[in-house]
C-alpha cells in the first residue's frame, strides 16, 4: 500500500490485497466521519470489485481517497485493471449474470451499496469508480 496526496494505492494481486484494499477502505471512511454501516458498506463493495480483478484479470490496483469539499464529505474508490475487460456491461450488472459460474451478484450488489457507480470497460481497461457522500 503506498500514500497518494489523498488517499492510499493498493496493488491487488492475491486474497491478501483484498483483505488490505479491504481495511484501507474501512479506514479512511471512519477517518471522513462515515458512520460504521458506511464503512461496512464501503468495504463491501471494495471487496467484491477486487476480488473480480483477481478472478478475470489477475492484477490491477485500486486509488482509496478522499474527495470531500465544502459540503459534503466523500470518499471515492477507483479499481482498475488491464484485463480482457468485461464483454456485455448490461449483463454483467444483472443479478445472476456470471462467467465463471458464481452468483453472479458481486457487480449488482456493489452498484446497489454505494451512491455513484460507474464502470469504463474495454479489453485492456476496466474502470469501475465508486463513492459515498455525506453531508457536513
Ligand atoms: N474486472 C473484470 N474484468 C472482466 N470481467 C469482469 C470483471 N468484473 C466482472 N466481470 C464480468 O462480470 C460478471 C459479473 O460479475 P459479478 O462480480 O457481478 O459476478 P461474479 O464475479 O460472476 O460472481 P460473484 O461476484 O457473485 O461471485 C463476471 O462473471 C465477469 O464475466
Ligand atoms: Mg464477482
Amino acid at each position: 500500500m503506498t500514500s497518494t496526496p489523498f488517499g492510499q494505492r493498493v496493488e491487488i494481486g492475491d486474497a491478501a490485497d483484498i483483505v488490505t484494499a479491504r481495511r484501507a477502505a474501512r479506514e479512511l471512511c471512519e477517518r471522513l466521519g462515515f458512520g460504521k454501516a458506511d464503512q461496512t458498506r464501503l468495504a463491501t463493495a471494495v471487496s467484491e470489485l477486487a476480488r473480480n480483478v483477481i478472478q478475470y484479470a489477475g492484477t490491477g490496483h485500486c486509488l482509496i481517497e478522499d474527495g470531500s469539499d465544502a459540503l459534503n464529505r466523500r470518499i471515492q474508490v477507483v479499481v482498475e485493471d488491464q484485463g480482457p475487460g468485461i464483454a456485455n456491461l448490461e449483463q454483467a450488472l444483472t443479478y445472476g449474470y456470471s462467467t465463471s459460474g458464481g452468483l453472479g451478484a458481486g457487480l449488482p450488489g456493489t452498484r446497489r451499496l454505494v451512491d455513484d457507480f460507474q464502470i469504463e470497460s474495454a479489453p485492456g481497461l476496466t474502470r469501475i469508480s465508486i463513492a459515498l457522500n455525506k453531508p457536513f
